[in-house]
């Protein structure tokens, strides 16, 4: 298994470093347009080897993309991640110049490769990738929905006094502040509905801070946040290099499933070797499918901005 992550900043060396620490590829490669930067990342990550117990070797390229050859995975984190008040939609004129010539050079030295996208705005950088290679659709997956559930049940675990590990919980729709739909219904603490605990006011709170997630970390931290991000994104490789089959919520080509057409957006799908494997249909209530259709309809609007 060979993983490719361009874009050495936070995001990108976490994602690296996580991918690492769970041993499961042979071969990452760090690459970013900074001269020495990836190399620096890849260095100082090999470093760790030893002290971390993992035999996966991190390269690093400032933009030689002969390197990544033959990758099984490749993540996309390039771009401007976005500041204190600022919508990730805003990032879009930048990133899609970015997101769209990396994701040709990944293709033309890894043919087979699945794309999995981080940059921002996620869904509309996602659309744009599987518009820009021509990938089949199970190859290019967007990273939004896995690190909005493990904030949702970051934000749930808090409110049932339990630890994360005894939650469950799934946020479909976009990855924006409004757009997100943690689905409050049917999350569970140890098979138990977390309704059985908390208050509909209650679940509402959680609900809310799920979907600001992103930002109140911007807020804090002068920047996007990196860990849980990094991690989501090498769950999600480690599903696919692992052939694990597991249900993640990914922004995936929508052709007619929940009522959605030429979009890629927040819904659960298994995740295999083969990248997406199926999309999942779960019964939504009125008002879930409704807040779905509100969701898309913003993510199509910013599909809109797009020249392709
Ligand atoms: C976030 C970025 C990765 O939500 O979109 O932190």
């Amino acid at each position: 298994m060979k993983v490719t992550v361009v874009g050495a900043g936070a995001v990108g060396a976490s994602c690296a470093e996580y991918i690492a620490i769970k041993n499961f590829a042979a071969e990452v490669v760090i690459v970013d347009i900074k001269e020495n930067y990836a190399e620096g990342k890849a260095m100082d990550l090999m470093q760790t080897a030893s002290l971390n117990g993992f035999d996966t070797k991190i390269t690093g390229s400032t933009n030689d993309y002969s390197k990544t050859a033959n990758s099984d995975v490749a993540v996309i984190t390039s771009g401007i991640p976005r500041k204190p008040g600022m919508t990730r939609e805003e990032l879009i004129g930048i990133n899609a110049g970015i997101v769209k010539s990396v994701s040709e050079n990944i293709i033309k030295h890894s043919p087979n490769v699945v794309i999995i996208v981080v940059s921002n705005p996620m869904d509309t950088m996602t659309y744009l990738a599987h518009k820009a290679t021509g990938l089949p659709k199970n190859r290019i997956i967007g990273m939004g929905g896995a690190l909005d559930s493990a904030r949702f049940k970051y934000r749930l675990s808090e409110a049932l006094g339990a630890p994360a590990s005894d939650v469950d919980g799934m946020v479909i729709g976009g990855h924006s502040d409004t757009g997100m739909i943690p689905l409050t219904r049917i999350a569970t603490r140890n098979s138990v509905p977390v309704s059985e605990f908390l208050s509909d006011e209650k679940l509402e709170e959680v609900a809310k801070a799920t979907m600001v997630g992103g930002a109140t970390l911007t807020a804090m931290l002068g920047t996007s946040a990196w860990y849980a991000p990094g991690a989501a994104v090498s769950a999600m490789v480690q599903a696919i290099a692992c052939d694990s089959k597991k249900i993640f919520p990914c922004s995936t080509f929508l052709e007619g499933e929940y009522g959605l057409n030429d979009i890629c957006i927040g819904v659960p799908v298994v995740l295999g070797k083969n990248g997406i494997e199926k999309i999942v249909k779960i019964n939504l209530s009125e008002a879930e499918q409704t807040k779905l259709e509100a969701s898309a309809a913003a993510v199509h609007k910013t599909n809109g901005l797009l020249e392709i």
